[in-house]
């Protein structure tokens, strides 16, 4: 069946889209007529990748750079590549994550590095990606950037408490960009996933040796699929309308938004309800300065000089 090449001229930029959810998105990106850059910590994963999709093309329509997503370094030299591949980027999709060893820690002796991880790589990192997408986006004139949580940034499953705690961080991020496209005309949402099956769901050598009943709850939950969650990211993409969502992808093909977490509290009284109005129209204006300034050094010291 043909697609209807509705992202023609687009630049995608997709974290850990060597496999799994990234490298669906990646392909209906392309199917859509957009170009895509890959950024993977796992090089043979991402380059394979690149090179299924451009043999299938018959044309470069990927290309892939090593990222760990949780310096700035690497999030920075990923947008600049793909500025340099593609002559810009309109579209980021932060996909890349992390469960396995790092998912459920409270139980295990105290670990300095592996107790950050989940947080690191899945809050952290989505954080810094944000942040130089938006640039990239901004100086373009406008983009969308789609991260990745999961229906547990709302929700709890008590073996999986630090991919929880990281998760709902992301909410929290995406959620607070209510004004983002009034600065800079960039959108940022969440799709948020229900259990799918993919490699994260197969335990590793380490989680099989513990044990646990998470490894037979893990079979037992209904899953949703790839192609759902590929529907839900296109829709945050398409859909102009759609900014600070945070978006579940179901079992069923059910995609829907979340609902708020929390009403609001009391203090929010139609008084302080003007005070935010104003607040915001000061928000937009000073931001809309900084980012402007920014932008500039940020090139100066980043750009591609050549
Ligand atoms: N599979 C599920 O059940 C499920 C459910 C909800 C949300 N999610 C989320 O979907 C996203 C994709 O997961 P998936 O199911 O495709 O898993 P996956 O393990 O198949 O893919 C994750 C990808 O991210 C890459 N990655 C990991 N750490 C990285 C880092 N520091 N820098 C760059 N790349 C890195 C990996 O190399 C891999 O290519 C994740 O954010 C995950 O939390 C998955």
């Amino acid at each position: 069946m043909s697609v209807e090449k509705s992202l023609e001229g687009k630049v995608a930029v997709i974290t850990g889209g060597g496999r799994g959810l990234g490298k669906a998105v990646a392909a209906a990106l392309i199917e859509r007529g957009a170009k895509v850059v890959i950024g993977n910590t796992t090089e043979s994963q991402g380059l394979a990748t690149v090179e299924e999709f451009n043999t299938a093309a018959g044309a470069k329509v990927a290309a892939f750079k090593r990222t760990d997503i949780t310096t700035y370094k690497d999030n920075i030299e990923l947008f600049q590549f793909a500025e340099k591949e593609f002559g810009g980027v309109d579209i980021a999709y932060l996909n890349a994550g992390i469960a396995g060893n790092a998912t459920d820690i409270i139980f295990m002796p105290p670990d300095d590095e592996n107790d950050s991880r989940a947080v690191e790589v899945n809050t952290i990192g989505t954080m810094k990606g944000t942040k130089i997408a938006m640039l990239h986006l901004a100086k373009r004139g406008g983009g969308v950037i789609v991260t990745c949580s999961s229906t547990l940034g709302s929700n709890a499953v008590p073996s999986m408490s630090a991919y929880v705690t990281s998760k709902h961080g992301l909410n929290g991020w995406v959620r607070s960009f209510a004004l983002l496209p009034q600065i800079c005309n960039v959108r940022v949402n969440a799709v948020c996933p229900h259990f799918v099956e993919t490699d994260m769901l197969v335990p590793n050598p380490d989680q099989l040796a513990r044990g646990g009943p998470i490894l037979n709850l893990v079979d037992k939950i209904p899953k949703t699929t790839v192609e759902n969650v590929v529907n839900a990211v296109l829709l945050l993409i398409e859909d102009e309308t759609r900014n600070a969502q945070t978006l579940l992808a179901l079992p069923g093909d059910v995609i829907r938004e979340q609902e708020a977490t929390a009403p609001l509290p009391e203090t929010f009284t139609p008084e302080f309800a003007q005070v935010m109005g104003s607040y915001a129209e000061d928000y937009v204006a000073f931001h809309k300065k900084e980012l402007e300034d920014y932008l500039k050094v940020y090139e100066e010291k980043y750009g591609n000089k050549d």
